[in-house]
């Protein structure tokens, strides 16, 4: 049972990240499985309208997002007695549902809940100074909630809402360019640098080597089988038989006519950018050793041992806002500068 709230300041760390499943913040994440329930009183929250006037079911907190203590409801007769009215933006805006009556009771705070762009949040200057916490998808929100993020797969038992969905790298058999590496090389002398750099990368990943000391290159083995070949291909390793300045060969225009990635060994970085675009290539340079640039070229694979969640509307919202306003009990909040913050 390791899983707990992350660390409330980094935003999407992926290192330190046990579970919760949010990146960062004051309220805004999901712990499964937590257990950290320091509130004991419980908390009301009413909902003032149905976001975009449509009725959705409000949710059971503890049975979705392991969330307790907390009652939602949207009968208005709980409005003396709500700990937090939540109001989303659009229906006040419009006049289409008037904001609660003043004055609000006791502590009670009230929630400016928006999930729409500043481009779209009419008459936010209405609003300055009226609500105590925000709700949207900025970072920096007090109550944050993105639409989605990725978290390390967690356990599949523990998620047993279906929170988030397991990633997957798409099938090497499914891509354009099912291959991963390949290398041509006709003169192979072991005294060169890139037959020790090729010797060292194999430590690390698979490299399909073609030429006279592989396998035969399909058809008459000129340019344009050599280019047909590299279409295959994601990567393609341009290794330069000897460091010189602008001694850039065939080697990379193959690569860079077959659309495959070309991985430059020869003449510095700085040297290529005379001829590419410094985004065009990659530096066997760039890299301090052998194992990071392969593990580079490998990520692609990201994805495996990585999970999404996506929030649900507006459940997620309710819950994660019900527990901000247990644990910022007590104290006063008030959101002063609401169109200001909104476009910053
Ligand atoms: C979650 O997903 C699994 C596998 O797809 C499914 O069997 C299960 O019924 C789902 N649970 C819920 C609560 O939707
Ligand atoms: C092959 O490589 C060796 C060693 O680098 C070199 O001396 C020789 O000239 C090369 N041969 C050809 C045909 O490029
Ligand atoms: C909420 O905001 C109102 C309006 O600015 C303010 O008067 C009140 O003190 C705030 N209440 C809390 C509990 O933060």
């Amino acid at each position: 049972r390791s899983y707990r709230l992350e660390n409330k300041t980094a935003f999407l760390s992926f290192s330190a990240f046990s579970g919760a499943l949010c990146g960062r913040v004051r309220d805004g994440c999901v712990a499964l499985g937590s257990r950290r329930q320091r509130e004991t009183r419980s908390a009301t929250l009413l909902i003032w309208a149905h976001p975009f006037g449509r009725y959705s079911k409000l949710p059971d907190c503890l049975a979705l997002f392991q969330i307790g203590g907390c009652t939602i409801t949207d009968d208005r007769s709980a409005y003396p007695l709500a700990d937090a009215v939540i109001i989303h933006h659009r229906e006040v805006a419009s006049g289409a549902v008037h904001l609660p009556t003043e004055p609000r009771p006791g502590a009670q705070k009230w929630i400016w809940m928006n999930y729409e762009s500043p481009a779209h949040t009419p008459r936010l200057w209405r609003f300055d100074g009226v609500f105590n916490l925000t709700l949207t998808y900025r970072a920096n929100s007090d109550i944050y909630l993105p639409y989605g993020n990725v978290v390390p797969t967690i356990n599949r038992r523990l998620d047993k809402n279906n929170l988030t969905q397991t990633l997957h790298a798409p099938a090497r058999s499914q891509l354009l360019r099912p291959r991963l590496l390949a290398w041509v090389i006709s003169n192979w002398s072991e005294s060169q640098a890139r037959v020790a750099f090729y010797h060292k990368l194999r430590r690390y990943m698979r490299v399909d080597v073609f030429g006279r000391a592989g396998r035969a290159l399909p058809g008459d083995s000129g340019k344009g089988s050599v280019v047909r070949m590299l279409r295959q291909y994601q990567f393609y390793l341009a290794l330069e038989n000897s460091q010189h300045t602008d001694y850039i060969t065939e080697k990379l225009w193959n690569a860079v006519l077959a659309g495959a990635i070309p991985v430059v060994l020869g003449p510095s970085r700085q040297n290529y950018e005379r001829f590419l675009p410094p985004e065009a290539f990659i530096h066997v340079g760039d890299f301090p050793t052998v194992r990071a640039l392969a593990k580079y070229l490998r990520h692609l694979d990201w994805r495996d041992g990585y999970s999404l969640h996506q929030i649900s509307f507006w459940a997620e919202h309710y819950c994660t806002a019900c527990r901000a306003v247990r644990r910022t009990r007590g104290r006063t909040h008030v959101v002063r500068d609401l169109k200001r913050w909104f476009y910053s």
